[in-house]
């Protein structure tokens, strides 16, 4: 395993420890409302302090583009983008579909990511060039050809900035052209399930660079294509992202370029 790779398992393994010890006693947590339908607890700040203690320590050079804190020497070559713990809702009502994603991008370019679900002590790593892996296991997406027969992932809009009426026409368009849509409410572990072959693809508009940046190199690492819904670059700007194995991406386009907000 690269040496940085390694360094990132261990600060996700680490925050991976604070929530999973946080989800024995979900009656004691603090929760904050950041803005309608957007929660913040003690676990997501504690969590993230872990990894980026851990990370600066191996690496005191390097920035950071984390949820919690924001951003920190975020103009140095190596970058790190952190969500903490994607999936507050999910985990604030022990619901368990949550993860820690971290990713390294070099010049822009993410190298590293690692997504890992602490519930079922799931590891999703990638090296940029080297393959991404579940656990010991080489990933390669689905091979599913038709979307007719294809699993697809999404998340729904739930803040009050967000374009509901628009996102109903594009699920009312994808649920008859698909087998069936799914919303779990982890966008890296979506990411990281179109890796692995468990979706056949996903979508969702307004999402963040740390929900998307480790999940994005596990996808292509794995044979996938990611990219806006006019399957274009610059997901990770607009926050507009499609990802699928190739015959259902080019499929997928064809669904969802209409809808395009880039
Ligand atoms: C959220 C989850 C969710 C997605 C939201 C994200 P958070 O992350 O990834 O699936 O629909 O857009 O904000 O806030 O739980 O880290
Ligand atoms: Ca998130
Ligand atoms: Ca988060």
């Amino acid at each position: 395993m690269h040496p940085m790779l390694n360094v990132a398992v261990k600060a996700a393994r680490r925050a991976g420890t604070v929530i999973n010890r946080a989800s024995l006693n979900l009656e004691r947590l603090q929760i904050d409302r950041k803005q309608h339908n957007d929660f913040v607890t003690e676990v997501d700040k504690a969590a993230e302090a872990a990894i980026i203690e851990t990370l600066s320590e191996a690496y005191p050079t390097h920035g950071f583009l984390a949820e919690e804190t924001g951003e920190h020497n975020s103009n140095a070559e190596n970058v790190w983008i952190i969500d903490p713990l994607d999936g507050t809702t999910n985990f604030i009502h022990g619901f368990p579909q949550y993860a820690v994603s971290i990713a390294l991008s070099v010049n822009g370019v993410t190298q590293q990511a690692v997504v890992y679900d602490p519930t079922r002590d799931e590891l999703f790593t990638a090296t940029r060039g080297a393959g991404a892996y579940l656990d010991r296991r080489r990933l390669r997406v689905g091979n599913q050809d038709r979307l007719a027969n294809a699993l697809i992932g999404t998340g729904f809009p739930y803040r009050e900035d967000q374009d509901l009426e628009k996102y109903l026409k594009i699920f009312a368009d994808m649920s008859r052209q698909c087998a069936g849509l799914r919303r779990p409410g982890a966008a890296s572990l979506d990411l990281a399930y179109v890796a692995a072959g468990r979706y056949d693809g996903f979508f969702e508009s307004d999402l963040k660079p740390w929900d998307m940046a480790a999940g994005a190199l596990l996808i292509t690492e794995a044979g996938g294509l990611i990219g806006t819904y006019r399957g274009e670059e610059g997901f990770l700007k607009s926050g507009e992202v499609m990802a699928g194995n190739p015959r259902i991406y080019a499929q997928m386009v064809q669904c969802l370029s209409k809808y395009s907000a880039t």
